[in-house]
């Protein structure tokens, strides 16, 4: 992490985002994005990405848990964006293995169009959350919102059914099937009884390259014979499939060389542009402050922030992320 890599709040630059790592995004011609939609205030999150441009932090953009709870009103935790109904909003969440309680009353919530960076040193509970949140783990206690709608979630294919793709630290791709394999992996499209290969290449195909993913050879490729970057982005491809309403992406871009990182990057950015949320889970401060619109920062299971990323400093990030507390942000000691 780049602690003294500070920069100044509001310094976001409006328009295509410029990557750290090369060119600006380019736009989707086929789904341009119209800055007249009528998504309320300039302030609150909107497809097409969210913080267009510098302005001055909001009172409630930066309110804590602890200010919160000191308020007495943590039960009441407000989204960031009041405005618009965040696709997924959970409150009060709890978590234990046997008894080592991993995550303690967890808020947090992701908005459409926008990329919510999930980050924390490691065991502060990042994929435990995750798996909350892809119906792997149940939490103990807590309330779990989709939509607005109160929903339980008792395995990840209710997730699933909801629109939520969870892209998993440890990817969970099959390596002796192909791309257009994993893709449809339980969901293969059928035309009578036999499988609809052709049209499951064909859809394959188009999806990758609504991505933009030019690297790949064939969608005939065994998953085996790819490259880390291109895997990660078929487990990604398999979110997009299935018309997601939330992706999350625990630590996508760990093990990726420079190029491969900034692919991914941009992935996540024009799915976030494309009007998903997106949860991105990161230990790199430069890939956090480059995609994401918030941060939601977790330490030691508490979520002691969540803070839009222009209001806040890199070594203001990192300090929360290393002991719970920046200045007015974070736990009160
Ligand atoms: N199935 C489990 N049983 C018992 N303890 C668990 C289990 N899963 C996670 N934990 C514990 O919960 C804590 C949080 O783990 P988690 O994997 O959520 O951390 P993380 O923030 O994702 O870390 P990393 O950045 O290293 O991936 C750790 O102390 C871990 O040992
Ligand atoms: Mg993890």
């Amino acid at each position: 992490m780049n602690a003294g890599d500070a920069r100044e709040p509001g310094a976001r630059a409006s328009g295509p985002r410029a990557l750290p790592y090369g060119p600006a995004l380019p736009s989707d011609p086929a789904e341009p994005f119209d800055p007249t939609t009528p998504f309320g205030p300039a302030d609150e999150p909107r497809p097409g990405g969210a913080a267009r441009g510098s302005r001055p932090a909001k009172a409630a953009d930066t309110l804590t848990a602890h200010d919160r709870s000191a308020r007495g009103d943590a039960a009441r935790w407000e989204p960031l964006g009041m405005a618009v109904t965040p696709v997924i909003d959970l409150r009060g969440i709890d978590k234990s293995f046997g008894s080592v309680k991993v995550l303690h009353d967890i808020a947090f919530s992701a908005y459409p169009g926008e990329v919510t960076a999930l980050v924390g040193d490691n065991g502060a509970g990042k994929t435990t959350l995750v798996k909350c949140i892809g119906g792997i783990h149940s939490p103990d206690a807590g309330e779990y919102r989709f939509e607005g709608r109160p929903v339980r979630l008792g395995s990840p294919r209710d997730a699933a059914a909801l629109g939520i793709e969870v892209v998993h630290q440890d990817l969970a791709l099959c390596e002796n099937l192909d791309i257009v394999q994993n893709l449809f992996l339980g969901r293969e499209r059928r035309r009578g009884i036999a499988l609809d290969e052709s049209g499951m290449e064909e859809l394959a195909r188009r999806t990758l390259s609504g991505l933009s993913v030019r690297t790949m050879g064939s969608v005939r490729q065994k998953i085996s014979t790819l490259s880390g970057g291109q895997r990660q982005t078929v487990a990604i491809a398999r979110a997009v499939l299935w018309d997601s309403k939330l992706v999350v992406l625990d630590e996508p871009a760990a093990a990726l060389g420079v190029a491969q990182t900034q692919q991914v990057l941009e992935i996540v950015r024009r799915l976030a542009d494309k009007g998903l949320a997106v949860v991105l889970i990161s230990h790199n401060m430069n890939d956090v402050f480059a995609v994401s619109d918030r941060i939601a920062a977790l330490y030691l299971g508490r979520m002691v922030a969540q803070v839009r990323t222009a209001d806040v400093t890199h070594r203001q990030v990192v300090e929360l992320i290393t002991s719970g507390v920046s200045g007015d942000l974070g736990l009160r000691r």
